[in-house]
């Protein structure tokens, strides 16, 4: 390395490019350096905004000095081929999830990146939460007796926001169990940090013009008896952040609005969706400011023999015979969440702390996933045994 800050180049500018460079601001061992977005209108914002170079292809990104990590923000369908390009240039990759849409991409990135050496890490998503991560700490502690449930809920304007035509088709990697569905099984493996042996599963397809999966239940099986329950609905009627005092997932102040994304949209087809989505959530919509509250993924309550502990918007909350107490969150100087991202990365390259959401971790994210899918078009459970679960495309 030769900076003590990792220079890292953002790919692509949209939703997910656009709150990391806003994260980046805040973690003290990473610099931006370059972006780098075939939308012109987004690479002209962040050459103002940041007065960073923003290169129109990946390659040009690649050649640049200056980076010595890519973060994939690209459409699901890039990551596979641009993280060969990344290590066969010998940057470090942060992937986006899903890490892929297939299990031999996954294999690929990960057998590439080793013979590169350069580092894989796969992320953001919820499972980097500090209220997931101080979660997973008192469970593995034992206080609390032995680890039964993990129960999330989750409904969100998701399938409502504007979509690019391939986020709405399932085939191509659209709808909730590529892009959604991720977080909420990283948040259930980063707590029972154990295998998932088996997985059941419904979704639903509610909305014809919207024809891709909106909603899902799914019941994941670890060892040792451990169950996540996990709900998922996209549709914009209900909003769980209800529940949160009207905390949005980053942390910020939110304002209830239900139904609004349904609405707004039936102003925007073709081609003003997409430009909506550039303009609405691209690069320069997110505030450098750190969110006055933690992130969170919907609601989060996990059952111990002796304790129900819930995530909360400042703390956790822990449910016992004594009573209530509230388990503060330890800060960070950086964005949560997408700032832990940093850090892992960071703290692998500069301390040499192993990375914990690696190529393998993100791998069997994307399995799990598939396996869920694949169960609910079979109508059946499916035991995840390695064999099987690699015919999961
Ligand atoms: N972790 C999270 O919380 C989170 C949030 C949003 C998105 N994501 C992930 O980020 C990825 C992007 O999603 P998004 O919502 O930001 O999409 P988006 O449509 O908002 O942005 C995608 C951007 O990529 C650009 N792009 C298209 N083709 C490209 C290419 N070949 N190379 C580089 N850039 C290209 C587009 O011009 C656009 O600016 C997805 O994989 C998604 O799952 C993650």
């Amino acid at each position: 390395m030769r900076n003590s800050t990792v220079g890292l180049g953002v790919v692509g500018l949209g939703m997910a490019g656009g709150a990391m460079v806003a994260a980046v601001g805040t973690h003290p061992g990473v610099r931006l350096v370059a972006a780098a977005d075939p939308n012109q209108a987004l690479r002209a914002r962040f050459e103002a905004g940041e007065g960073l170079p923003a290169y129109a292809d990946l390659d040009t990104l690649l050649a640049d000095p200056a980076v010595d990590a890519v973060y994939l923000a690209s459409p699901h369908q890039f990551h596979h081929q641009q993280a060969l390009a990344a290590a066969r240039a010998g940057k470090h990759i942060v992937v986006e999830k899903p890490m892929a849409l297939a299990l031999d991409e996954c294999d690929q990135m990960i057998e590439a990146a080793d013979r590169a050496g350069v580092a894989l890490v796969v992320g953001h998503t919820h499972g980097f939460d500090p209220a997931v991560m101080l979660i997973r700490e008192l469970v593995a502690s034992g206080a609390y007796g032995t680890l039964s449930m993990i129960a999330q809920w989750n409904y969100t304007n998701f399938l409502y926001r504007p979509r690019r035509p391939e986020e709405l088709d399932t085939a191509r990697g659209g709808g909730i169990l590529y892009n959604q569905i991720p977080h909420q099984v990283e948040i259930a493996r980063t707590i029972a940090a154990r295998p998932v042996r088996s997985v059941r599963a419904t979704t639903a397809v509610l909305d014809p013009q919207r024809p891709t999966e909106g909603s899902c239940t799914a019941i994941l099986e670890f060892e040792d008896n451990v169950s996540a329950s996990m709900v998922y609905s996209g549709y914009d009627h209900y909003d769980t952040d209800e529940l949160h005092g009207w905390i949005a997932e980053g942390g910020g102040p939110k304002n209830p609005s239900h139904g609004s994304a349904r609405r707004a949209l039936r102003q925007q087809e073709g081609e003003a969706e997409r430009q909506a989505r550039t303009e609405n959530f691209g690069y320069g919509n997110w505030s450098a400011e750190l969110p006055p509250h933690q992130p969170h993924f919907g609601e989060l309550i996990v059952s111990c023999a002796k304790a129900d502990i819930r995530c909360g918007a400042d703390d956790v909350v822990v449910y016992t015979e004594a009573g209530v107490e509230r388990v503060p969150i330890p800060a960070r100087p950086w964005r949560p969440g997408r700032g832990d991202v940093l850090e892992e990365l960071a703290g692998y390259l500069t301390d040499s702390r192993p990375l914990v959401h690696d190529g393998h971790f993100g791998r069997e994210t994307l399995r799990v996933c598939l396996a869920i899918k694949q169960s609910a078009a079979e109508h059946r459970g499916l035991e995840l045994i390695e064999r099987e679960a690699d015919s999961y495309v």
